[in-house]
């Protein structure tokens, strides 16, 4: 007899024995170049927060909102897509503070629109109050909304946002 045939939705996986397993949804919390400076990086527009305290943070709300996090930083654009692609197959959902990238990246902006998972952009100031060549992002050509000004802070909403789009997502 044929097998019903069910395709496992993010946040869900297979059992051996062919059932579903309900998982937390994954979401993949990305970070670009400097990022890895903060703490010690403009602190007057940075914080004082390292990325290790935000990882922390992140990981607590995330865990609230029985949501799983997968957290990475790079200097380096290519590496930022490579994690974007991954995400289509393993993620819900997508925060992305992309540094400078913002400002420069197509390469971002073009695999972001191939993710197929809402993604949420987070910056910890507020860049419209900064130099001009700060106020356009690509990202946002490709996020759902943007975040900036409050700091760390900003990854705790953005979290929000996703949880609240990933429930509704699963409810119709
Ligand atoms: C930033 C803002 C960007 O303009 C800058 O290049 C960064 C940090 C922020 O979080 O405020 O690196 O993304």
């Amino acid at each position: 007899m044929a097998r019903p045939c069910y395709k496992p939705s993010h946040g869900e996986r297979a059992s051996k024995g062919g059932g579903i397993m309900t998982a937390s949804p994954i979401i993949s919390i990305l970070n670009g170049p400097n990022l890895n400076m903060l703490g010690s990086r403009q602190p007057e527009l940075y914080g004082h927060e390292t990325l290790a305290d935000i990882e922390a943070l992140c990981r607590t709300h995330a865990a609230r909102l029985g949501l799983a996090v997968e957290f990475h930083q790079s200097n380096h654009e290519g590496d930022l897509v490579t994690w974007i692609q991954e995400t289509r197959k393993r993620a819900a959902g997508i925060v992305i503070n992309a540094g400078a990238y913002t400002h420069t990246s197509v390469a971002l902006l073009d695999a972001l629109l191939a993710a197929e998972v809402p993604a949420v952009e987070v910056h910890l100031s507020n860049i419209h109050q900064r130099d001009s060549f700060r106020h356009h992002s690509y990202v946002a050509k490709a996020a759902k909304g943007m975040i900036c000004g409050f700091g760390s802070h900003g990854y705790v909403l953005a979290l929000d946002a996703l949880a609240r789009l990933i429930k509704g997502s699963s409810q119709t």
